[in-house]
């Protein structure tokens, strides 16, 4: 009885990680060409993490303000690639938060950015 019990409660958890994990590997797909990232995912992860001090989509949630780059013209910037955007994002800074970025949501965050490049 007892050990059934703890058999039971080990597959709850074991399917509830797998529920977990499938959206993740789903989200690891490459949609855009230009870098590793998911720019859909990008865009949810800069709504919940960038948009209290930038603004993220044209026209989108976050300040209107000049004190913060808005998302659209860091990525119009010639100076803007990939890896720029990964050293930035990976490199603490004084005016920002170091927001302990994994990989892939550096690399989402990444694709979403350069997506809002030219339109
Ligand atoms: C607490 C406010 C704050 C938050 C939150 C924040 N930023 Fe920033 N960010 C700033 C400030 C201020 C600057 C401009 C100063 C600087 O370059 O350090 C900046 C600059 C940047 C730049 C550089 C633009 C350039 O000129 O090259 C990028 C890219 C950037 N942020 C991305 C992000 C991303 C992605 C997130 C969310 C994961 C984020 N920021 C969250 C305050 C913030």
């Amino acid at each position: 009885m007892t050990a059934y019990g703890i058999l039971g409660a080990d597959i709850g958890r074991c399917c509830h990680a797998i529920a977990v994990l499938i959206p993740m590997i789903g989200a690891a797909v490459p949609a855009a060409a230009q870098a590793p990232g998911d720019a859909e995912a990008g865009r949810r992860l800069a709504e919940t993490w960038c948009a209290s001090c930038h603004m993220v989509a044209p026209g989108g949630r976050g300040p209107a303000t000049d004190a913060t780059p808005d998302f659209a013209a860091v990525a119009a910037m010639p100076s803007t690639t990939a890896m720029s955007l990964r050293v930035f994002l990976q490199t603490p800074h004084s005016q920002m938060p170091d927001l302990h970025l994994s990989r892939p949501q550096t690399d989402d965050l990444i694709s979403y950015i350069l997506s809002l490049r030219g339109g």
